[in-house]
């Protein structure tokens, strides 16, 4: 039986663990699609590099055409990351009859329509597992496990870096500085940390799996983002105290065909089993009308847990060779976009406000969430030591995004209130 040859683009962290499972787990492999899975060429942009896999000199190429235009190449693995490079590459591979496997969320939620449409049209597999939260097989579980449901949420801890200056925040009351610091040194975070701390990263992957989700096809723009560079550790300390545990959670909602899908820091009841996913793991929440809650739990990133799902992947297209089948996936976006205006996307809310310590105070600010038709659920005060005056942390029921828009916007000419610290959406 002649090797499938396999063309892999990149040889960093994934691409390396590609190779280490590839080659180390070769004759399971072979028992499972029944052909060796060879990788014949590897591209890199340095080949004078030192690496942390031994490969032999001939097999690495610094040119991408001489893997994307190798007619004994069937397969293309994209590990190299970036956007207009990879993008180009992949639609020459598929423009010339080869399946693809990528990890890239910035590229698939930027272009997955266009690349999808380009697969379809040439009968083309392109599987992408790893692009959200790395060694959790979450994609095949919304587009195969969840078929038979209809999805109303998908809420998704989807960036492990955050995840880890929040945990420490909150286990250690450490500073969001510090511990930012410290992720870089210990590597889990980038030496520019911009896409995962803003929330860009996490929108991507979120674009991701709500258009699996929900069946309309969804890109980057679509998501609101708000990242977690503004976390105070005293709103970590004041959500401890009501029960919460502070989260950047990228929620994804459908009522009907109105979608909503955002990034922002959340307060996350501790009861919730979003609120226990600590450190640098994932875990992406799907609620279905049918089938209720379920969680999905793991590392979101990471050399050898993000190949076991490229090379997953892989597998999957060796198997569509064997049966004939590549590019005969049924799914595709087919409901229209619609998203949902601030008027009709609902959330509890949380406030911390610092504001002069007299008589009436509370009663003018309770009045305004009264204007605007925001019902609280619960108010806090006490007395600030360190601004010399009172600091008041208030829960708000379900309310618009658009009232409590309004809320903020009359606070900012309150002369009671010093400053709006902090607000945060609420979940659980
Ligand atoms: P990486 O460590 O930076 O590796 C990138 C590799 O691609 C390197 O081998 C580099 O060559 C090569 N490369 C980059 N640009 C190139 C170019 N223009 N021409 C030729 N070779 C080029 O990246 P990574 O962390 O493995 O991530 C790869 C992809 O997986 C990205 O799309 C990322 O978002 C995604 N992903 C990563 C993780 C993770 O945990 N790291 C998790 C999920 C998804 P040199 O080695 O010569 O520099
Ligand atoms: N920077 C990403 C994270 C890597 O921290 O989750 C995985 O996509």
């Amino acid at each position: 039986m002649e090797p499938i040859q396999v063309g892999l683009l990149g040889m960093g962290t994934v691409g390396t663990g590609v190779l280490r499972i590839v080659e180390g787990h070769q004759e399971d492999l072979q028992k499972q699609v029944g052909s060796e899975i060879r990788i014949a060429k590897v591209l890199v942009q340095d080949k004078s590099k030192s690496r942390r896999y031994a490969l032999e000199s001939d097999r690495l190429t610094e040119d991408a055409w001489e893997i994307v235009n190798d007619p004994s190449i069937q397969i293309v693995v994209e590990v190299m990351g970036g956007i207009e490079l990879a993008k180009t590459y992949i639609l020459a591979a598929l423009e010339k009859g080869k399946h693809v496997v990528t990890a890239n969320k910035d590229l698939m939620a930027l272009h997955g329509a266009e690349i999808l449409a380009k697969a379809a049209e040439k009968n083309c597999d392109v599987f992408y597992e790893a692009s959200v939260a790395g060694g959790i097989p979450i994609i095949r579980t919304l587009i195969d496990g969840f078929s038979s449901d209809r999805i109303t949420k998908i809420m998704g801890i989807v960036n492990g870096t955050t995840n880890y200056i929040l945990t420490k925040m909150s286990q250690e009351g450490a500073s969001y500085e510090d511990v930012l610091k410290e992720a870089q040194e210990l590597g889990y975070a980038e030496s520019d940390p911009t896409s995962d701390v803003e929330g860009y990263d996490a929108a991507r992957k979120m674009a991701i799996l709500g258009t699996l989700g929900f069946h309309t096809s969804l890109s980057f723009p679509d998501v609101s983002v708000k990242g977690i560079s503004q976390i105070s550790k005293e709103d970590i300390q004041y959500g401890k105290s009501l029960g919460y545990e502070v989260k950047l959670l990228g929620i994804a909602e459908r009522q009907d065909d109105l979608i909503s899908v955002s990034v922002q820091p959340t307060m996350v009841k501790k009861t919730h089993p979003l609120a226990a996913v600590n450190g640098v793991f994932n875990a992406v929440y799907v609620y279905g009308e049918a089938v209720g809650e379920t969680m999905f739990y793991g590392p979101g990133a990471g050399e050898m847990p993000t190949a076991t799902s490229v090379v997953a992947d892989l597998v999957a297209v060796v198997k569509n060779l064997k049966l004939g089948v590549n590019g005969r996936r049924i799914f595709s976006p087919y409901k229209e976009k619609k998203l949902k205006t601030p008027e009709q996307i609902a959330s509890k809310y949380f406030v911390r406000l610092h504001v002069d310590d007299k008589a009436g105070v509370l009663a003018k600010i309770t009045q305004v969430f009264a204007n605007c038709e925001v019902s609280l659920e619960s108010v806090v005060q006490q007395p600030n030591h360190s601004i010399a005056d009172a600091e008041i942390v208030i829960v708000t029921h379900d309310a618009s995004l658009a009232s409590m828009n309004r809320v903020l916007a009359e606070f900012e000419s309150l002369e009671v209130i010093q400053k709006i610290k902090s607000v945060y959406r609420v979940e659980g």
